[in-house]
C-alpha cells in the first residue's frame, strides 16, 4: 500500500517547500486551484486546509499508484492524465486562481524496485511515470539509433562525453542487450575515472528519464497552457529540480518564451506575461535540506499574471 498526503509511518513523498509554496500559491480562500502533480497528495493536503469550503482543488497525476492516495475531501476532484492535457478537464471552471506543479518524480517512484528508476536495484530499466506508456528506459538504450542516444546524453545529462557513451552503448547492447543498471554500468566502463562513475550514472538516469517521459515538452505545454487559464492576479508556482527546467521557467517568466528573448513595445518596456513573486528563486533552508536531503536541488518560482 502506498501512503500520502503527511501520512508519517511509510511515506509515499514529503513535499518540499511546503509552506513557502502555499503561502505563495493561494491568494483566494474561496478560490479555484489546480495542484498538476499530485503524488503522495502533501501539496494538495495543505492547499485544502488553507481553502473554505467554497474553495476547489482539482489535482491530476498521470501516475496511477499517485491516483490511490486520493485525500478523502469533496472539495477534491482527482484525474489520472499527463498534465500536458489539463486543460481538456477544466473548461467548466476557468478562470483558475492559482496553478501548482512540483514537477520530476516522487520518492515512491524512485525508491520502488519495479519502477526501475534507480540505480540501486538491479532490476529491468524502465523510468515511465505513466506505466501505460509506449516509450521506456529499454526503448532508449537499445532500440535508439547512436546519434539520438549521444544527442539525449548531451541535452538532457550535459555530458559532455556524450558520444563516447553512446558508442560504447551500441557496441555492447549488439552483444547483449541492455536491461539492468548493471548492463549499462559494464557497457559504459572505463569511460571516467571509477570514483566519478557513480555521478556518470545517475547523470545518464536522469537524461534516460527526462527522455522517456518527454519532461521538457510537457514543461512547456503546462506553462502557456497554465498561463492562459489563469486570472489576471492568478499565481503560478513551479518546484523544479534540474537547472534546465529552471531555466524554461525562468525565461517564459521573464519573456513569455522559452527562448528568453525580451520584446518591447513601442514605448520600450519589455512585455512579461508575468510578474515573478520574488527576483531569484526560493531554495530549502539547510534544515529542511538536512531532514529531506532530496529537497536539495528545488527551486520555486512563483509567477503572477499581469
Ligand atoms: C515530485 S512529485 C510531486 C509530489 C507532491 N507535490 C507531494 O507533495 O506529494 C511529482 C509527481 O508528478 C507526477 N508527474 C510528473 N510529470 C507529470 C506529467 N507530465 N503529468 C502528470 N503527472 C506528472 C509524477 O508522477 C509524480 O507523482
Amino acid at each position: 500500500m502506498t501512503k500520502g498526503h503527511g501520512d508519517t509511518d511509510q511515506k509515499y513523498h514529503i513535499p518540499v517547500l511546503l509552506q513557502q509554496t502555499v503561502d505563495g500559491l493561494i491568494t483566494n480562500p474561496d478560490g479555484v486551484y489546480l495542484d498538476v502533480t499530485y503524488g503522495g497528495g502533501g501539496h494538495s493536503a495543505e492547499i485544502l486546509k488553507r481553502l473554505t469550503q467554497k474553495g476547489k482543488l482539482y489535482a491530476f497525476d498521470q501516475d496511477e499508484e499517485a491516483i490511490e492516495n486520493k485525500i478523502p475531501d469533496k472539495r477534491l476532484t482527482l484525474i489520472k492524465t499527463n498534465y500536458r492535457f489539463f486543460e481538456n478537464h477544466i473548461q467548466k471552471i476557468i478562470p483558475i486562481d492559482g496553478i501548482l506543479a512540483d514537477i520530476g518524480v516522487s520518492s515512491h517512484q524512485f525508491d520502488a524496485d519495479y519502477r526501475g528508476f534507480s540505480i540501486r536495484f538491479d532490476e529491468p530499466l524502465d523510468m515511465r511515470m505513466d506505466k501505460s506508456a509506449k516509450l521506456n528506459a529499454q526503448i532508449v538504450l537499445n532500440e535508439y539509433e547512436e546519434k539520438a542516444l549521444a544527442d539525449v546524453l548531451y541535452q538532457y545529462g550535459e555530458l559532455h562525453n556524450s558520444r563516447l557513451l553512446a558508442k560504447k552503448i551500441v557496441k555492447a547492447r549488439i552483444l547483449k542487450p541492455i536491461i539492468t543498471p548493471t548492463d549499462l554500468k559494464n557497457a559504459i566502463a572505463g569511460s571516467v575515472k571509477p570514483h566519478l562513475e557513480k555521478a556518470l550514472l545517475v547523470q545518464m538516469f536522469q537524461a534516460i528519464r527526462i527522455e522517456v517521459n518527454d519532461e521538457l515538452e510537457a514543461l512547456k505545454i503546462l506553462l502557456e497552457s497554465g498561463l492562459k487559464v489563469l486570472k489576471p492576479g492568478g499565481r503560478i508556482a513551479i518546484i523544479s529540480y534540474h537547472s534546465l527546467e529552471d531555466r524554461l521557467v525562468k525565461n517564459f517568466f521573464r519573456s513569455g518564451n522559452f527562448e528568453g528573448t525580451l520584446e518591447k513595445d513601442f514605448y520600450g518596456n519589455i512585455q512579461a506575461p508575468v510578474k515573478s513573486l520574488t527576483q531569484k528563486p526560493m531554495v530549502p533552508a539547510e534544515k529542511e535540506i538536512e531532514t529531506n536531503p532530496r529537497s536539495r536541488s528545488a527551486k520555486l518560482r512563483i509567477g503572477i499574471k499581469i
